[in-house]
């Protein structure tokens, strides 16, 4: 995977050599790569080749990548540790974080519309892609997000944040697989089905992270939901709630599955890993 995200870092002579720096140390730190790799299972359950799904895999981790580095700013979660490196905008400087956000993500499309094939794909993708990160999913929750406790803290609500800022990035990454493989309408309702429940038990996993995480293993802060009065999970339901919660959605997610077949049993082992993580 990092071969292939590497390949996709070389820019032309007009981006400063410190730009190019700070983009590859963002990128190529040792993330977890969930969602590309989930972008290769769907595409893989829907019939489709791993190699014809690979830009879109870089694009969406690409585009994941810029909203951890600004979820990091000062004026957002203001966290200094990512992935067990410093965040962008300490290792660098908050403008360049701020910039790196935005080449990445420009980068990211730019990947779909010119790698994606055939043409009808490539134009599903980005429009896919731009749906999940705009103003009503990623960046709206993102937004909701900061406003906090104080806005109201009712499971609806939370649950909307939760959908919006990790889910549908977390069902972007498995339409993009389905969209590459071309894969029917109703393989793209199964991962739908699927990524729904699955997104929302991964930021509650994260949640939990967050609330008794190791710090050791995590690889960035814990304990700062509660410090910056964040609605989680945890502090909504507790955690022995959450973790019937996340059974529940688990349940449900892989009956979803059930229509591929043993094909997408990778799938349905990769998001029990997750649920499982140290990290
Ligand atoms: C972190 O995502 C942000 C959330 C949506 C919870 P990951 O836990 O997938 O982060 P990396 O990519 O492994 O660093
Ligand atoms: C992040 O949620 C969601 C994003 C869109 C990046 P968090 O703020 O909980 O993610 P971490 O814990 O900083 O990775
Ligand atoms: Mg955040
Ligand atoms: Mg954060
Ligand atoms: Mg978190």
């Amino acid at each position: 995977m990092n071969e292939a995200l590497s390949a996709r870092l070389q820019f032309s002579s007009g981006c400063p050599e410190r730009l190019a720096e700070a983009i590859r140390y963002v990128v190529l730190a040792p993330g977890k790569r969930l969602r590309p790799i989930l972008t290769l299972l769907a595409a893989r359950a829907c019939g489709g080749e791993i190699d014809r799904a690979m830009p879109a895999a870089c694009a969406v981790e690409f585009l994941h990548a810029y909203s951890l580095v600004h979820d990091d700013l000062p004026a957002m979660d203001d966290d200094d540790l990512r992935r067990g490196l410093l965040t962008c905008h300490k290792a660098f400087d908050e403008a360049t974080a701020i910039l790196v956000g935005d080449a990445l993500q420009a980068r990211a499309f730019e990947i779909l519309a010119t790698e994606v094939t055939p043409a009808p794909s490539a134009a599903r993708a980005c429009a896919l892609l731009g749906h999940a990160a705009g103003a009503s999913q990623l960046v709206g929750g993102q937004a909701d997000d900061l406003a906090g406790v104080e806005a109201g803290c009712d499971l609806e609500r939370l649950q909307a944040i939760h959908r919006r800022k990790t889910g549908a990035m977390i069902l972007a990454s498995l339409e993009l697989g389905c969209c590459c493989a071309e894969g029917s309408e109703e393989q793209r309702q199964a991962l739908v089905a699927f990524g729904e429940r699955f997104g929302l038990v991964f930021q509650i996993t994260d949640d939990l992270l967050d609330a008794s995480g190791n710090p050791e293993v995590v690889g960035k802060r814990v304990g700062k939901d509660a410090q910056r009065g964040k609605l989680t999970y945890p502090a909504l339901v507790g955690e022995e709630e959450s973790r019937r919660q996340i059974e529940q959605l688990m349940r449900e997610a892989n009956e979803s599955l059930a229509c591929f077949g043993d094909v997408a049993a990778p799938l349905g082992y990769l998001a029990q890993a997750l649920v499982n993580r140290d990290r």
